[in-house]
Formats: structure tokens, sequence, C-alpha cells
């Protein structure tokens, strides 16, 4: 036989049932929370694990036509990220510092410090790449010239194809830990 407990809640008496009420709303509440939360976290998941289980392909993006840039001047150029996510939006946006070196030669450098990974730039008054996280510093080539870095700055794979300069936009290392 049923038999009613004498509960109170804030100080007002309380019938079991709507302690049962109560608790039931809660836990869907709790449902909810976790279903919204496993549902933001997808596209995270999704970021960290696409590398994995689907490299992206190396793959050649335009960034200019040669004869938009000066010979010596380093620019930087925008292109989509070799393997942007459905989600990516502006993020599959990327970058790299590129300088003309010839009529029909091109470097391009990894705009992403060694270090951690921070945007580095160019200064061109005093031909280095600064980062602005640590201090970190390269000469004009890419090799370190002071602070953390580890390693030079990375290049990218560049060609002249139709009049147009194209990077091959494979992953590269955006840094180097060491212990
Ligand atoms: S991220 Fe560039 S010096 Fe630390």
């Amino acid at each position: 036989m049923h038999q009613s407990v004498d509960i109170t809640i804030d100080g007002k008496p309380c019938q079991s049932h709507e302690i049962s009420r109560r608790r039931l709303f809660t836990r869907v509440s709790i449902a909810c929370a976790a279903a919204i939360a496993a549902l933001a976290g997808v596209p995270v998941v999704g970021f960290l694990v696409a590398p994995i289980v689907r490299p992206a392909k190396a793959q050649w993006r335009s960034v200019g036509s040669v004869d938009s840039f000066r010979m010596g001047e380093t620019v930087q150029v925008a292109f989509t990220d070799p393997s942007p996510l459905p989600w990516s939006g502006i993020t599959a946006k990327t970058a790299a510092w590129l300088r003309r070196v010839g009529d029909n030669e091109f470097i391009a450098f990894s705009i992403n410090c060694r270090h951690l990974g921070c945007p580095v730039r160019w200064v061109e008054g005093a031909k280095l790449f600064m980062c602005p996280c640590h201090g970190g510093a390269y000469y004009e080539d890419g090799s370190v010239a002071a602070g953390p870095p580890p390693e030079p700055l990375a290049r990218y794979v560049v060609r002249v194809k139709d009049g147009q300069v194209e990077i091959q936009t494979s992953p590269i290392p955006l840094t180097t830990f060491k212990s």
C-alpha cells in the first residue's frame, strides 16, 4: 500500500509525488544540458580528430599573379587551409609570407612561429620576422635570430603556373616541442 511521506522543502510540506516530479525535471534538465554539450563538442572533436583519420592531401592554391609581386618584397598572402572542415568558416583561411626572389622564383614561409605557433610578422626595416608572443625573431631566410623558437620557420613549396604563383598547402608543422 502506498504511503505518503511528510517531507518539507523550503519549509513547506511536500508530497512524495512532488519530489519525484522535481527529480524527473532535474534529470531531464541534466540530460538536455548533456545533449547540448555533446552537440557543441562535435566541431571541436572533429577538428582534433580529422587530421588523424583523414590526413589532408597537398593542394596547390593560387595566391596571385606573378606580376603582382615585386622583386625582393616580402608580403603576406592568404589562402584556404588544406583541410577545411564544413564548419570551419573564416578559420579555414590561413596565410604565408611570400617573397619574390627571381623572375619566376618565390619563397613562402609559414606564418606560424615554431615555438608555440603564434603568427609572426615581417618587419621590413629590420629585415626580421618577429613573433609577438615570447620575443622570438627570425632572419629573412627564416633561420632563428633570437628567442625560444627551436627551429627555422617552416617553408611551403611554391611554383609558378600559367602566370600564377601557387603555394602547396600540405600540412606543415606549426610548432616544434623539444624536451
Ligand atoms: S610563440 Fe613565438 S616565441 Fe613563443
